[in-house]
């Protein structure tokens, strides 16, 4: 008798969890960015927000849920519901460098599901205009001249932009005074007021500003250069042979979300990146879009753990501080 209404729980919990995955959404998605609105997370997270709510015929909302180098939205995703309707966004850095940085109170791949790697970029090293450096080696030498540490904007410990700073800090030798954010959005609005110095910064957040000429770019973090901005010089050709950083993106639910549901949003991601007009703004933001064949859900999840063994050991032996 037991094992009879055991199995007819079973059943009803596989029917349930299936009707359920078959009305999904039936209520507005919310993507949480533990960036501040205005940065390069928030824009790319609109752009696709935008375009998904076709897909999923409900309301996709932006939430910013900042602080602690973005790893307070990424905690503030992973204890949602794992009903599919809280995604959490993020990147490399929350992704994968907040686990180096901090002492998190969740698990980076234990506590979330992956759902759909989405469009890179390369950093990029921008200052204020009113240095007297025309090139990566007249600022890096502007800055090791100066009485004290050049200031640099970042979205907190363990961002993109910190991580970078670090990195071109630590094959440099020039010493930097992080500055943090609560994104690169804020970080930017006093970079062109001349706050301050420089930041290492995700290139699609300072293309338009360089294009405006409100700030001055040096070099893209990459072997290659961006296409949608070919006069900025690679780090290779400016002498800093190697330094070379990708940015990329991702989505994520908490882990428990049904497979189904899972699948659903990976559609109505993987058809937004499919749309040439939502194809046309990231390009033109200098986003690369992910490889065709990197657009299933556990692709991001080998991803991410491939880049975790590739970052945290060089996090840790740089030993990098939470401000
Ligand atoms: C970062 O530096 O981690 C991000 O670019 C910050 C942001 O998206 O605002």
């Amino acid at each position: 008798m037991q094992k009879t209404v055991l199995a007819a729980v079973a059943a009803l919990f596989a029917w349930g969890s299936t009707a359920l995955a078959e009305e999904f959404p039936t209520r507005p998605v919310t993507i949480i960015v533990p960036f501040a609105a205005g940065g390069p997370s928030d824009a790319m997270a609109r752009i696709l927000a935008e375009r998904m709510k076709v897909t999923l015929g409900q309301p996709v909302l932006v939430e910013n849920v900042t602080g602690a180098g973005g790893s307070i939205g990424v905690g503030r995703a992973i204890q949602s519901p794992p009903d599919g309707y809280t995604i959490s966004f993020g990147h490399l850095g929350t992704h994968v460098c907040n686990g180096a940085v901090y002492k998190l109170k969740y698990d980076l791949v234990a506590d979330l599901e992956p759902v759909v790697l989405l469009p890179s970029n390369p950093m990029v090293v921008v200052s204020k205009n009113d240095i007297p450096a025309k090139s990566l080696k007249e600022l890096l030498d502007w800055m090791k001249a100066k009485p004290s540490p050049p200031t640099a904007g970042t979205a907190g410990a363990g961002s993109g932009s910190h991580i970078a700073g670090v990195y071109l800090a630590s094959i440099t030798g020039v010493k930097l005074q992080y500055v943090p954010y609560r994104g690169t959005g804020p970080a930017l609005n006093d970079l062109i007021a001349g706050q301050i110095d420089v930041i290492v910064d995700q290139t699609s957040n300072s293309i338009n500003q360089i294009r405006a000429g409100t700030i001055r770019a040096y070099a893209v973090t990459d072997a290659k250069r961006v296409a949608s901005a070919p006069d900025i010089p690679t780090t290779d050709e400016a002498g800093l042979k190697g330094f070379h950083m990708t940015l990329w993106s991702g989505m994520w639910v908490p882990k428990g979300t049904p497979k189904d549901i899972v699948a659903k949003l990976n559609a109505a991601a993987v058809d937004a990146m499919k749309d040439p007009a939502v194809k046309k703004q990231m390009e033109n933001l200098g986003l690369e879009m992910p490889p065709q064949d990197k657009l299933a859900p556990d692709a991001l999840g080998a991803w991410q753990k491939a880049e975790i063994a590739k970052w945290w050991p060089i996090i840790k032996a740089a030993d990098v501080k939470v401000d």
